[in-house]
């Protein structure tokens, strides 16, 4: 197969990261037989120095043209530090999402046997977690208008706003993934206090109801929160909203062991976009000591949504696995001590050669 992909590195650690996963997308090519070409294009803070735009017109060219998008990490510390700034590098992610209406982030998480002890949570807690949070992507306080300060500049105001249509689709999109899973889903909310998440669950429960084959519940996120490392394996499709998503999902990456080690997917009405749930890592950045197993793992997950490639997929999950149980890994996962690129080489020789397992 012939396959176009879209590269937006951004900024951090990006670069480094990205260039890992086209390394182990190349070794599939050889192995399987198929061609990826990879056409690189400006985002967040590297497309303002560039270019004075976060996300300029010829990266959602690019993006649209693509078969999908590889992204890396944006951010930058010189506009974290700078809260008049009026254009931030965030601003490219969030318009990219919005652009290519990618309203569904998939974000699985799984514990790593071999990783138990680079988790501060007990090994008997985080043996056999595997779930996955559905979170919500291009609605609820992130994009609701209007937002912004009054004349004086003493009050600020986010709105949260979500529509039917906005949490049906990704509704049916999370049923559909309970389906193919463990026929588990909880919806994550805060229907105490607030109007939309009540809109959530009226709709979320009576879809439930069409569904009888799955087992549905409702948590709010406070107490999702909670549960979330008191008890992980507890949840199997976990349904919710941007923000509570966002926040979720970076607590889950503890049950892992690492930031590092977590993929995402945002499936897209357009092109869909993969790309690893932590930022740009700024104090590593050029170091080569970040590590580029979510981003390879998000190549994976590339493989196999979008490209129905799941032996391809296969071989990716199974060679990270096995660099993970060699111990050979970037210092944030147990004693590793490796750098980025021995990683990616690593990963993309054993990809190449394959284990008898995957073959
Ligand atoms: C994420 C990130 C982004 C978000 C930031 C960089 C805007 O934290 O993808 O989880 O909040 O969605
Ligand atoms: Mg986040």
């Amino acid at each position: 197969m012939n396959k176009s992909i879209a590269v937006l590195a951004g900024d951090g650690i990006g670069p480094e990261i990205i260039k890992e996963a086209i390394k182990c997308l190349e070794a599939v090519g050889q192995r399987f037989g198929h061609s990826f070409s990879f056409n690189s294009a400006y985002v967040g803070a590297a497309a303002i120095d560039a270019c004075g735009d976060p996300f300029p017109q010829e990266t959602l060219e690019a993006c649209l043209e693509a078969d999908a998008v590889l992204f890396g990490a944006i951010g930058d510390p010189k506009y974290d530090n700078d809260p008049s700034a009026k254009v931030r590098p965030e601003q490219g992610l969030l318009r990219m999402r919005k652009a290519l209406g990618l309203y569904a982030n998939i974000r699985p998480v799984k514990a790593y046997e071999i990783l138990e002890d680079a988790s501060p949570l007990k090994p008997e807690i985080i043996r056999g977690v595997d779930f996955v949070i559905m979170r919500e992507l291009i609605g609820g306080i992130y994009f609701g208008e209007p937002r912004g300060r009054n004349e004086q500049g003493d009050k600020a105001f986010d709105t949260m706003v979500y529509d039917v249509e906005g949490i049906k689709r990704i509704t049916e999109k999370a049923f559909e993934y309970a389906y193919k899973r463990r026929k588990k889903l909880t919806l994550v909310d805060k229907a105490n206090v607030l109007a939309t998440s009540r809109l959530w669950r009226e709709f979320v429960t009576a879809y439930a109801k069409d569904h009888p084959e799955i087992e549905f519940d409702t948590m709010f996120v406070d107490n999702a929160a909670m549960q979330l490392i008191r008890d992980p394996k507890y949840f199997d499709v976990v349904l919710t909203g941007n923000m509570f998503g966002d926040i979720l999902s970076d607590e889950a990456s503890v049950i892992t062991g690492s930031l590092g080690t977590l993929p995402s997917a945002s499936i897209g009405e357009k092109t869909s976009v993969y790309e690893p749930i932590h930022g740009s890592y700024p104090q590593a950045a050029g170091k080569n000591i970040a590590n580029p197993i979510a981003t390879i793992l998000s190549a994976a997950m590339m493989l196999e949504y979008e490209f129905d490639m799941e032996e391809e997929g296969k071989a990716i999950r199974e060679a990270v696995e096995y660099s993970i149980e060699q111990n050979y890994t970037t210092s944030d996962l147990a004693n590793g001590t490796q750098s980025t690129t021995e990683v990616g080489d690593f990963i993309a020789t054993r990809i190449k050669s394959g284990s008898l397992e995957a073959v």
